[in-house]
């Protein structure tokens, strides 16, 4: 049976895409050095052959790529603002990793490379919705590393033969994404908030929108991605997302509905390195890898806040994020 390896196991992103693969019955290996991931992700998990290291640890990796089939590389260091207050870790994690674990994968004769990229390559760039092939304009260090990645990956299939696939990852949402962090995905933040009353703070005036794309529609993304034929997709970037855009006021309305919140919203500074407009044109990842979106926005939203509202009655806080 084929092993497919997952890096940020412990993450938001990758622990959803090996929990499915488990229930696909299939053989999955994880690595997380637990820098953003979460112990309390891997619960549900127990099948997976786990191994805690760093993606930059050239030991760990060899022996994580061995027998393996296919790569979803999901390990990185989440978020715009962290990576404007520390971009040599933004980078180490998000660049060197990358080129530690292409070098380890193609050594071990890796079929397949699946690579976490994302919307923000494309920066402040007026047009609306973003095509793959647009000239990427990354604006925060995070984008940055994102857009080095996936040039690796190109440069890997080019000069080693190794295939691989970008899926540019639009804002994902849901069940797992770590609320607790003031790094961490606005949905979760504002559910978590919401539900316990506090106000929420809108950086900006709310105006800003994102392709917020829910996790199963990302998850399914990669399934394809995986499978998809190499002719069709190796050395290509593909954009993941839903092909619709929500304004932060429009979610805040959402979400005021499906936590019951009707207290204040605060209103603060713009966020240094933020992109005001996100939507992506999702034809190609359509068409090369049969993708749909699976869940819509307000679906999504809400069984978000059901999952939430179910791990407070459990007296927990939410789970960890590799996004
Ligand atoms: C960016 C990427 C996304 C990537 C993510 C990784 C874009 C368009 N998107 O997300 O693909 O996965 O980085 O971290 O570049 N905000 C508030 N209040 C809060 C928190 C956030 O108003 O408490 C605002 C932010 O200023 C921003 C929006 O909400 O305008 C979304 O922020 P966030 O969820 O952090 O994601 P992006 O930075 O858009």
């Amino acid at each position: 049976m084929n092993t497919y390896l997952v890096t940020g196991a412990a993450g938001f992103i990758g622990r959803s895409i090996a929990a499915e693969l488990l229930a696909r019955g299939k053989r999955v290996r994880g690595i997380d050095n637990f820098s953003t991931g979460k112990q309390e992700n891997l619960v549900g998990l127990e099948a997976m052959d786990f191994i805690e290291a760093d993606v930059n640890d050239a030991a760990a990796v060899t022996q994580a790529c061995r027998g393996v089939d296919c790569i979803f590389h999901e390990a990185a260091i989440p978020s715009v603002p962290r990576s404007i207050e520390d971009p040599i870790g933004s980078n180490f994690a998000g660049v060197s990793g990358t080129v530690q674990l292409l070098t380890a994968a193609k050594d071990a004769n890796v079929r397949r490379f699946v690579y976490a990229g994302s919307s923000s390559v494309y920066g402040n760039t007026p047009t609306m919705p973003k095509t793959e092939d647009m000239t990427p304009s990354p604006i925060s260090p995070y984008a940055v590393t994102k857009l080095a990645g996936e040039v690796y990956l190109q440069c890997f299939t080019q000069v080693y033969g190794l295939e691989t696939v970008t899926l540019r990852y639009f804002n994902v949402f849901g069940p797992n994404q770590d609320p607790t962090s003031h790094y961490s995905g606005v949905l979760a933040i504002f559910t978590l908030k919401m539900l316990a009353g506090e106000t929420p703070t809108i950086y900006g005036d709310g105006e800003q929108s994102r392709d917020f794309t829910f996790i199963q529609n990302v998850v399914y993304g990669n399934l394809l991605a995986s499978e998809a034929q190499a002719e069709k997709v190796s050395g290509k970037v593909f954009n993941l997302a839903t092909g619709h855009r929500i304004s932060l006021n429009q979610a805040v309305e959402i979400l005021r509905t499906a936590t019951g919140y009707n207290g204040e919203i605060r209103y603060a500074a713009e966020r240094g390195g933020d992109v005001k407009h996100s939507l992506a044109d999702i034809s190609q990842a359509r068409e090369c890898l049969g993708y749909e979106p699976q869940v819509q926005f307000r679906e999504g939203l809400e069984r978000t806040v059901d999952w939430y509202k179910t791990i407070a009655k459990r007296g927990g806080s939410g789970a960890g994020s590799a996004q």
